[in-house]
């Protein structure tokens, strides 16, 4: 494990070791594992990754979760380098086919909850039963958004980071720690 790394411009230092996040991961699957038990093949739960950050969540998670489930993905964008743009566009849309179905959306993290708003209401314009958030990180001092962050696995104070999927402009997503922004 690497105590400092370097991206672009800027140095990381390590934040969160793979352990903790994984015994994170193990608690946040075990409450999905039983609020989603009554899911059915006929019915299965949606899974919707957000990419590209929550790629490596998603697939941790899912090795996890035992009800039936569909694995779907969008990609919404709204950071550039370490701050969102408060503009949040969409490069990939959700799936069609989601009416009445009950959404599971995995996030790597929740900052201001923009993007988070707005999947919700995308979501809610296709006629879905309902939808949980399951985010891997939670920016708890940031998020002032009024929808309810159902799977929070890790809250963390207003610090940029990378890793375990997440960025600083593309790079740093291939590591299996979590490190911050050294200031
Ligand atoms: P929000 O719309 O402000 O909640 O921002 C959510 C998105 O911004 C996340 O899905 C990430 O892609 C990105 N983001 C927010 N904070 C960070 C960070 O600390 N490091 C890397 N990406 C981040
Ligand atoms: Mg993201």
């Amino acid at each position: 494990m690497d105590h400092k790394i370097s991206l672009h411009d800027k140095s990381f230092r390590l934040y969160i070791p793979n352990a903790e996040i994984e015994r994170a991961i193990d608690a946040v699957a075990e409450k999905l594992n039983r609020d989603y038990a009554s899911s059915t093949d006929d019915n299965p739960a949606i899974l919707i990754c957000t990419l590209n950050g929550a790629v490596m969540f998603a697939s941790e998670l899912m090795k996890r979760l035992n009800f039936p489930l569909e694995f779907k993905a969008c990609k919404l964008a709204s950071y550039h380098g370490t701050h969102s743009t408060g503009v949040v566009t969409t490069e990939l849309a959700l799936p069609d086919g989601l009416e009445g179905r009950r959404v599971i959306v995995v996030e790597d993290i929740v900052d201001t909850g923009n993007t988070i708003v707005e999947i919700h209401s995308q979501l809610l314009a296709k006629g879905i039963k309902d939808a949980r958030i399951c985010t891997l990180l939670l920016k708890k001092d940031v998020y002032d958004k009024d929808i309810p962050l159902d799977y929070v696995a890790l809250e963390i104070p207003n610090r940029f980071i990378v890793g375990f999927g997440l960025d600083y402009d593309q790079l740093g997503r291939n590591t299996k720690d979590i490190y911050v922004l050294d200031e």
